[in-house]
This record gives C-alpha cells, structure tokens and sequence, in this order.
C-alpha cells in the first residue's frame, strides 16, 4: 500500500520531524503542563508523567507512526485497509476525528487568548490601559470570539496549503526559535529573586502527593502533550517515506516534547515564585498554588508589567513563541479530519480545510463566549478521549492487524528491527503492557482498584 503521489509526502526527513515536533510542542507544554505540575502538588507529578511518556507514549507512538506509514492513509482509511471485511475498526478513527474536532474546539480559544496577549503587552508598554484591560481579559466574549477566529483563519490557510509547502515550511524555522527564546527566558528568571522556592517544589518530588487524581491527570497530558489518540501522527505518519527510521523519529519527537514541557515548567513555576515575591498571590486560601486555566495568562503578564521595559520585550517574545506553537499543534488537529474528507470523499484540500475549519470556530464561539467549558472539555477528552484512543490503538494493532506486519513496516527503514531488543520489547508494550496500564488507570481513578485491594 503506497500513498499516491498526489497526497502528497514531506519534502525532507527533517521537516517531518519538525511538523510532528510541531504538533506534539503547543500549548499542551506550555499552557497545560504547568497548571497541572502547580495542582498535582509539583515535581511528583512530573516524575509520573515522564513515567506515562516514556512507557505508553513512545510505544504508542510508534504505532500511530508505523500505521500511518503502512497504509498511507488518514485514521478512518487506515483501519479500514488493514482490517479488510470489518467495518467496525474504522470506528477507531471516527472516534479519533470526534476526540481531535472536540480538542480543537477549546484549543483555538486558548490558542486565541495567546494572540490576544502579544498585542496586550504592546498595548500595556505602549500605556494603552484600557485596551491592555480588554486583550487581558480571558472572559471577555466578544474579543474572545475575535481571536480565536483569527487563529482558525491561520490553521486554515497553512493546512489548506498543503503538506509539503504549508505545514512543513512553517514548522521548520517555527521549532529552533520558540527553543531559544524559552532558553534566554529560563535563565533571565532563575537569577530573580524567589526563583529557588519554586525551583525546589518543581524538582524535590514529594510521593506522598501522589493519588488516583495525579496519575489520571498525567496519562491524559502525556496523551495530549505527545498527540496522541486520535490519530494525528497515523495521519502524519502517512506522509513519510519507507526509509525513514521510525523508532529514532518517534524518540526524537517524544524527547523534543519532554523537553520543551519541561522546560516551560522550569520557567513558569519559578515565575510564580518570583511574581510573589514582587507581591502577587500565588497561593490560595487551603495553602495550594494556585492553578486555573488562566495560570499561565494571569501570572505571567503580571511578572512582565512588574519589570519594566524588559518585562515587554520578555513578554511580546514570550506570547508570540506561545502562538508559534499553537498554530503548529492546531495545524496537525485540522489534519485530521482534512486527510479523512481528501482520502475517503475526494473533496480537494482547500475545501476541506475552509469546511472543517468553518465547524471548529462555530464550536469555538461557544467556548469563547463561556470559557468554563475549557474545565469540561479538558476532563471529557483529555482524561477520558484520548487515552481510550490510545487503548483501542493497541489493541487493534496487536490483535487485529498484529505486531509482525508492523514490525515487518518498521524494518524497512531501520534494518536489524526483527532481531534486536526493539523488535521483542516492543509488540509486548503495544499488547499487554500498554493496555493494562491504561486500563489499571481508569479503574484506579473510579475506585475499583480501592475496592479490590482496600
Ligand atoms: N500536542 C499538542 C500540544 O501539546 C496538542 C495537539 C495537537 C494534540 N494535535 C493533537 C493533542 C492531537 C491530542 C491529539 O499542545
């Protein structure tokens, strides 16, 4: 099964990597990571969610990768080729579709408030007050619904204009400048007053912190942070060439993503530290860091204000890094559904891009005129959508289509596969490994494991 020319393959074996980095790198790192390391109790919440990535992300991964490249397809197309006679597995893709339009409905906002803030901290500098207020403020409807259409218009026009020249050139000069602005940013707050409080809490793991709660919240931003579930790298994974070496890939991407999450925790949980010590509240009346979806937007511009013309120049940088990386994440989620209408309708790509994208801002006013559906979306898919994703994922692949054919895939590019460590490890995390522990999560988390055990 070859991908028709056609569809389209990526020009280079680096611009692949940089658009995978792209989608896995977004606001995930930035914005969900390091509210959820400030409302798990800190560096033990980090120490289980590298436990998530390495043992079920990468395996996964690899899979999606592998699936993708076999078929040549989108997600829905995939499980149908490789189950044959069955309409049921395309259900699996379906599934990854409704997930992936779901996450970009409350995406594309946050993704909005990001653009809203470069030209906050313009209008602050600038002495702007008023207007400043109003781009600040993350309940305000009107301008919500503003930039989050602006931001769709962005991911429709990149992803209408195709793979190689729309999504591959953006990623490519987008990935090494958002990592040295995060540097310069790390290394100008550390030296501030108060970084060390937060330093200690983001890096001494407290086990007693860990519960049920923690460890759901962890697999489900391993989920996301990694792109996983739905299908967007057995999409990308389409567009890759039978030489590519997909394990190395796949742990390039994973350990890009790691990094840069951890990274943007170093920088933002010190800032907390170092906002309080400029006198803003960080912590709330039961003696918990504060957390909300607002963390990264309330804490952070009030550290900017605090320091001057330095503060605006960090925080115009910093805001347009964060847009950066969303407009590459929100690129891969409109792919999805986009490869879906192009493969498996014939609608040509444009019309596709402009359909789906009209139904994402449609889904995106509702969140903007009422931001309290970000706390909702985020458990329906991030803690339930995406790991379930994941489960049916392996299980297709070990017991459906089977790892040796997958493995069989995987050898074209990384001869050595069927007989080394990777080729015997590997179908075991996909089959048992992989599932049971997803599978041990959810029962964990609604109790069932208490019950058992105590
Ligand atoms: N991984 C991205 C981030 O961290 C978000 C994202 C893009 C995503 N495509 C996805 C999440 C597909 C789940 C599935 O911001």
């Amino acid at each position: 099964m070859e991908a028709s020319a056609d569809r389209g393959t990526w020009n280079s074996r680096l611009g692949f990597i940089m658009a995978a980095a792209g989608s896995a790198v977004g606001l995930g790192n930035i914005w969900a990571f390091p509210n959820q390391v400030a409302s798990n109790g800190g560096a033990a919440f980090l120490l289980v969610y590298l436990v998530c990535c390495f043992s079920v992300g990468y395996p996964l991964m690899v899979a999606e990768l592998t699936i993708g490249r076999h078929t040549g397809r989108n997600p829905v197309g995939a499980f149908r080729a490789l189950a044959p006679g069955s309409r049921v597995y395309a259900l699996i893709g379906f599934w990854g579709i409704l997930c992936g339009v779901g996450i970009h409905a409350f995406y594309n906002v946050i993704a909005g408030w990001t653009l809203a803030f470069v030209f906050e901290e313009v209008t602050y500098a600038a002495g702007a007050t008023g207007l400043s207020q109003v781009l600040s403020d993350l309940s305000h409807g009107h301008k919500n619904a503003l930039f989050s259409c602006l931001f769709m218009v962005a991911t429709v026009t990149i992803v209408a204009g195709g793979v190689s020249s729309g999504i591959e050139r953006a990623t490519k000069t987008m990935m090494p400048a958002l990592l040295v602005i995060l540097l310069a940013m790390i290394a100008y707050v550390i030296f501030q007053e108060g970084s060390r409080e937060g330093l200690r809490l983001y890096l001494q793991p407290d086990l007693s912190k860990i519960n049920a709660r923690l460890v759901l919240n962890a697999m489900g931003q391993a989920f996301f942070s990694l792109s996983l579930g739905i299908g967007t790298l057995i999409t990308y994974g389409s567009y890759l060439n039978r030489k590519q070496n997909i394990p190395r890939a796949a742990a390039f991407v994973t350990g890009a993503d790691i990094s840069i999450a951890f990274l943007a925790g170093l920088l933002i949980i010190p800032a907390m530290f170092v906002a309080q010590s400029n006198g803003i509240q960080i912590f709330d009346d039961q003696g918990n860091l504060v957390s909300s979806t607002g963390l990264v937007f309330n804490t952070l511009p009030s550290l900017f204000h605090t320091l001057g013309p330095v503060g605006a120049v960090l925080g115009l940088l910093f805001f347009v890094l964060l847009s950066i990386a969303a407009l590459t994440s929100t690129i891969s989620l409109l792919e999805v559904p986009v490869a879906y209408l192009f493969d498996e309708w014939g609608m040509a790509r444009r019309r596709a891009a402009i359909g789906v994208g009209i139904v994402g801002a449609l889904l995106s006013l509702v969140v903007a005129y009422d931001p309290s559906w970000i706390d909702t979306l985020v458990n329906m898919f991030l803690n339930v959508g995406l790991p379930v994703g994941g489960l049916m994922i392996c299980l297709f692949l070990g017991f459906v289509w089977k790892t040796q054919p997958a493995l069989n895939e995987i050898e074209q590019g990384r001869p050595g596969t069927l007989t080394g460590p990777f080729g015997r490890l590997w179908p075991a995390f996909i089959k048992f490994f992989c599932p049971i522990l997803i599978l041990l999560v959810f029962l964990n988390t609604i109790g069932v494991l208490q019950w058992l055990f105590g």
